[in-house]
């Protein structure tokens, strides 16, 4: 197969790319069977005959009854105690504008540049998330900014918690002045300040939250990592002292069916490690970093997210689109309602719940993957880079291997989950 034999670059990104390719290589070959059965949802409790009456607050204090609402819509108020934002679907709104634009906010990484890259159609940006029970708020940057004033919000995880990370920085960022935000890049921990509000809006790299031979740099091919998994703490002790931490880590673990795990030091090297299965690697690497969060943190002080898995679509015959394509010149959301791809697994989903399940700091999810599933046109596709280029016509024309269907366009879907995270906060 021609990814084996991409051409290696001195970039990172060059080899983030090429463990892309290997996902999806691998993502081809075999299909995980789900075990679905054991998942419970949590689902709302409707508030059923309660006829709905908002209040919305006034500036001055006071509150009114919106009597204009109450007609048909019987979906209430957002409250992130009861409504599950995880089951709705996506509404077309064509006067929906995304808050900024590839061109407007200055923090976005090429890669999720896609309008800047080429990209022609603007329908995937006026797609809005509605949960069936309730509704959610739009997303205010200045309510935003007040919620983290004189606090640090940091994401830490893979790209896509950077992809998130980035969101949210595009969607503040316009309504401060020039002097008064920074932007601060790092291999591992980028910051991004906000002087009027003293807050930070940051950024650690961690892929798979646990240490590992290959965060930095990189190693792409999967089977030179080694993951120590009992391990955390070089990683840690950027997370201590931040008030807002939002976690993720799904992607780099499946580039395989077993990941090489180590106990004590790397000094062991390869002998030292052993192959272990995907889902049991991925509880015990879970499991230290919740013991890490319990042991450390005072859930008085820190609020601690996770953003579940982010879905990919690397098989077109997942929507019964033509073999071979993977997300390419996809405009549209499926419509299948519970459109489940095979890029989700639900096995890592349920080692994440019953560990998040067991720790005694409450962690709070951003249940992102449906929603997710749905937008197979939300990708970066072929709007994306190789190696710090755009891609080449001849590349283009070639989806099936340059395509990046795991990535998301800025504006686009992360704006919703952090709609959704912003909603928690
Ligand atoms: C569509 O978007 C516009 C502009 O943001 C908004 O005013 C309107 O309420 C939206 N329509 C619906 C049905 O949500
Ligand atoms: C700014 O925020 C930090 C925490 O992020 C806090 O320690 C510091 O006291 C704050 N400074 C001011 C002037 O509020
Ligand atoms: C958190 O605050 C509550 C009420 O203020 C208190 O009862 C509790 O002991 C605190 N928890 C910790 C871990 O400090
Ligand atoms: C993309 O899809 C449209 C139909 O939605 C089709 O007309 C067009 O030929 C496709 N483009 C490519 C390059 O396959
Ligand atoms: C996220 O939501 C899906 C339903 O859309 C559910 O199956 C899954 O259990 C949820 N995950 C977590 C970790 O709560």
């Amino acid at each position: 197969m021609g990814t084996a034999k991409t051409p290696r670059g001195r970039l990172p990104l060059s080899i983030v790319a090429i463990v892309i390719f290997i996902f999806f290589m691998i993502a081809l070959l075999y299909t995980e069977r789900f075990s679905s059965s054991i998942f419970k949802f949590k689902s709302c409790s409707r508030r059923a005959s309660v006829a709905k009456s908002t209040k919305s607050t006034r500036d001055d204090g006071t509150t009114e009854d919106d009597l204009v609402n109450t007609e048909v819509d019987d979906r209430f108020e957002f409250d992130p105690n009861e409504c599950s934002v995880a089951h709705g679907k996506w509404v077309f709104n064509s006067s929906f504008k995304p808050l900024y634009s590839d061109r407007t906010c200055p923090y976005l990484d090429r890669q999720f540049s896609c309008v800047k890259n080429g990209r022609p159609d603007s329908d995937y940006l006026r797609w809005e998330w509605q949960p069936d029970d309730c509704i959610l708020p739009r997303f205010s940057p200045t309510i935003a900014l007040e919620k983290l004033r004189g606090k640090r919000l940091m994401f830490v995880g893979d790209s896509l918690q950077r992809n998130q990370w980035e969101s949210f920085v595009c969607l503040v960022e316009f309504v401060i002045p020039d002097d008064g935000k920074s932007m601060r890049r790092g291999r591992s921990h980028s910051v991004f300040t906000v002087k009027e509000y003293n807050a930070t809006i940051e950024f650690y790299w961690a892929p798979f939250l646990v240490e590992s031979n290959s965060d930095n740099p990189i190693i792409g091919d999967p089977k030179k990592r080694i993951l120590k998994v009992d391990s955390v703490s070089k990683h840690a002790k950027y997370w201590v002292g931040v008030d807002i931490l939002a976690f993720n880590t799904y992607v780099w673990w499946m580039s395989g069916t077993k990941v090489k795990s180590l106990w004590g030091s790397f000094a062991n090297g390869e002998e030292g490690s052993e192959d272990l299965d995907t889902a049991v690697a991925y509880k015990i690497g879970l499991k230290t970093w919740a013991n890490w969060i319990d042991s450390t943190l005072d859930p008085n002080k820190t609020r601690v997210f996770f953003t579940t898995m982010s879905p990919t679509h690397a098989r077109s015959e997942d929507w019964n689109h033509e073999d071979g394509k993977k997300c390419f010149n996809e405009t549209k959301p499926v419509s299948k309602r519970g459109h489940w791809g095979t890029g989700s697994n639900k096995q890592m989903m349920s080692v994440v719940a019953g560990v998040v399940e067991k720790m005694r700091v409450p962690v709070t999810f951003i249940n992102i993957t449906q929603l997710s599933e749905y937008r197979k046109d939300g990708h970066s596709s072929i709007y994306n880079e190789l190696g710090g280029k755009l891609l080449t016509d001849e590349q283009r024309a070639d989806p099936k291997h340059y395509a990046d269907c795991i990535h998301w366009c800025l504006p686009g879907v992360p704006d919703t989950w952090n709609q959704i995270f912003w909603a928690h906060l």
